[in-house]
């Protein structure tokens, strides 16, 4: 049987080797599976939350848009769209809103994050500077996910409240109205998608500015690289891989073999600027193909219009019956 898998990708950073082990190549290698049917969309109106620039919200969703093509999505193969040309999100969202109780979210992640950070801060009022988008984030999302009836919603750990929450409003609905409208999804958290270190050692991500970019040109991911974090160990001393950022990430674009091999020469002892330059000898051929790729997409940004067009009016027509079914259950005349 044919499964459902979708999920959506926020345009709030330009992509980075991160976002390329963690989210971009698990979801190819799941679409690629036969029995997978994928959705997978830039969520821009979730970016909303937090990118308030006109000029950057725009190119980030084409910049986004570009990665995910330039790795191999194939966009015959995956329905491929952008979430704010689906007006049937929207609708579903107030749907759910209308069967979601406040206090829900009131415990939601991300929400709580935030007030507890005013009231750390010693706010008169905990709820100062959150925008409502922000509070109703979860019931946008849980409409992504619904609207399409995914089956398996791909995503890291952090988003997973987010999806018992889907589920639940789902549950909500289908018990008002004594019927299964909605599907309830579950999350798919693949335990052994690497954590990439950035840097600096800490996580890769935008936040801490230690990022590896993934369509830097070849003298700057050069540069970048040798910018990584290293100890002060002396060149001809043996290293400990496991402790080696640069290491790290080797391990995750290198063959075994090869991986095997720079350990052995950690052990023996390698200069940090030659242990950099394998790390930059087996990044850049693995990206030079994606890179000229995202360079001729960015270059004729028509063309991912097209293909974003085209994902939207086979997205709009799953969509139209989905929410069809809910207005006649509800009352609202289709
Ligand atoms: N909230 C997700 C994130 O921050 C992005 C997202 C929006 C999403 N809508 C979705 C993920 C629907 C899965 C399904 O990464």
């Amino acid at each position: 049987m044919t499964r459902t898998v979708l999920t959506g990708i926020k345009p709030t950073g330009t992509p980075h080797l991160g976002n390329l082990l963690g989210a971009i190549r698990p979801a190819l290698r799941l679409a690629d599976d036969p029995a997978m049917r994928a959705f997978y969309f830039i969520a821009d109106y979730h970016a909303l939350t937090t990118v308030r620039d006109r000029g950057e919200l725009a190119r980030l969703t084409r910049e986004v848009a570009a990665t995910w093509l330039a790795f191999g999505l194939d966009p015959e193969r995956v329905l491929f769209y952008r979430q704010s040309d689906i007006p049937e999100i929207f609708e579903l969202a107030w749907i759910l809103a209308c069967f979601t109780p406040k206090g829900w979210m009131n415990k939601a992640h991300a929400y709580k994050a935030r007030t507890a950070e005013n009231e750390l801060a010693g706010a008169p009022d905990v709820d100062a500077g959150i925008a409502m988008g922000l509070y109703e984030y979860p019931i946008l999302m849980a409409a992504d996910i619904l609207l399409f009836e995914a089956d398996l919603v791909p995503v890291g750990e952090d988003q997973k409240q987010h999806i018992e929450i889907a589920r639940d409003i789902a549950q909500r609905i289908n018990h008002a109205y004594g019927a299964e409208l909605l599907k309830l999804p579950a999350a798919l958290i693949d335990a052994g998608t690497a954590v990439i270190p950035g840097r600096d050692g800490r996580k890769m991500s935008k936040s801490y500015d230690n990022v590896i970019p993934l369509f830097a040109p070849p003298a700057a991911l050069r540069k970048l690289v040798n910018s990584i974090l290293t100890d002060s160990t002396a060149p001809e001393l043996p290293k400990d891989p496991a402790s080696s950022v640069v290491f790290k990430i080797f391990e995750q674009f290198a063959p075994p073999d090869a991986t095997f091999a720079l350990r052995q020469r950690y052990h023996d002892g390698i200069a940090w600027g030659e242990a950099k330059a394998a790390l930059t000898a087996v990044l850049e051929p693995q990206l030079a193909a994606p890179r000229a790729r995202y360079e001729a997409l960015i270059a004729e940004p028509g063309r991912i219009d097209e293909v974003l067009a085209a994902g939207r009016d086979r997205a709009r027509a799953l969509a139209a019956p989905v929410i069809g079914r809910l207005r006649s259950a509800i009352g609202i005349a289709g």
